[in-house]
């Protein structure tokens, strides 16, 4: 059952969390503090599971890259600490805490998400079992995604529309950016790690791309439709800040249908493909679309 993956590895993301960061003296506690708050606090490590599962399906161990694909929550991670601030979408709770700023401060909470972005890339470099060319390659797509061409970009702009009708194109381009980057990125270090052949890789990075603008849209449909137990964060978060959302936009039933034509081409791009095992992939579609967390 894919709900039972989701949760064991879930389990082993955390526990590899736990043995990252460790303080190089006790003056810079404080900021190690601050950074472990947000990176501990539990979510749904969807981004690490991606690698996870993309390496599962080509029947790749993934347990000596553990350390490399924790990169990836380690960013995410940061991006949650910035956009919560009061600067940006100014919320107060985050993975069922207080956010960060709140804790320590929007100095501190800004500085630990630069530690954790950079600290990232201290997670590939420093794992073992990879070769360094395949170090080199999910570097540069971790960089390439998180950064301004894709998820720092996509930000931006979700910054620059608050309060603006965007049209169905435009809020592709804002969310392939501010989420779909990451989701990219962790299924295309998968197929590097995994070794996986320009077909394969193909037809993976067409899935990511519509797994990430599915996630999207039912993140914003839970702004409208969840509760601070079931995600939580605050919803009605988007409305407060005047964000062009999907739902915003088309209203619920629209972003609902158009959820489910996303499931479907995530799903397509996967047909007909040989020796590979899409099946947990294909089940986190559906997992996807009808999540509630
Ligand atoms: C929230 O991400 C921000 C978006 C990109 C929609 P998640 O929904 O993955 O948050 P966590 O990691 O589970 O807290
Ligand atoms: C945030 O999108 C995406 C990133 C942090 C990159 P949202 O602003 O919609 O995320 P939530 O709803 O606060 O989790
Ligand atoms: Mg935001
Ligand atoms: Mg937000
Ligand atoms: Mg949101």
């Amino acid at each position: 059952m894919l709900t039972d993956t989701l949760q064991t590895y879930k389990k082993v993301v955390d526990d590899q969390l736990t043995k990252l960061l460790k303080t190089p003296n006790k003056e810079y506690a404080c900021l190690y503090k601050a950074m472990e708050y947000s990176l501990l606090a539990g979510g749904k490590r969807i981004r690490p599971i991606l690698t996870m599962l993309t390496l599962d399906s080509l029947h790749v161990g993934w347990h000596p890259y553990l350390d490399l694909i924790c990169s990836l929550e380690v960013i995410h991670t940061y991006s949650l600490i910035h956009d919560d601030l009061p600067a940006m979408d100014n919320d107060d709770y985050r993975r069922g805490r207080l956010t960060n700023h709140k804790v320590y401060g929007d100095g501190m909470a800004t500085l630990a998400g630069d530690g954790l972005l950079t600290y990232a890339f201290e997670c590939i470099t420093d794992n073992r079992a990879a070769k360094n060319e395949q170090k080199l390659s999910c570097i540069e797509i971790l960089a390439k995604a998180a950064g301004p061409a894709g998820m720092v970009g996509g930000q931006a702009y979700d910054l620059h529309s608050e309060g603006q009708t965007l049209s169905l194109k435009e809020l592709q381009v804002l969310h392939a950016g501010k989420t779909g980057a990451l989701f990219l990125a962790a299924i295309h270090m998968g197929t590097i790690l995994g070794k996986a052949s320009s077909e394969i890789k193909d037809a993976y990075i067409s899935y990511a791309k519509a797994l990430g603008l599915l996630f999207q849209i039912t993140d914003d449909m839970l702004d409208v439709t969840g509760t601070m137990e079931e995600l939580g964060k605050m919803p009605g978060s988007d409305e407060k800040e005047h964000k062009a959302t999907y739902t915003s936009i088309f209203g619920l039933e629209g972003a609902k249908a158009y959820a489910c034509e996303t499931a479907e081409k995530a799903k397509q791009s996967l047909d007909g493909l040989e020796a590979v095992d899409t099946s947990q992939l294909v089940a986190l579609i559906e997992y996807l679309l009808h999540r509630s967390a």
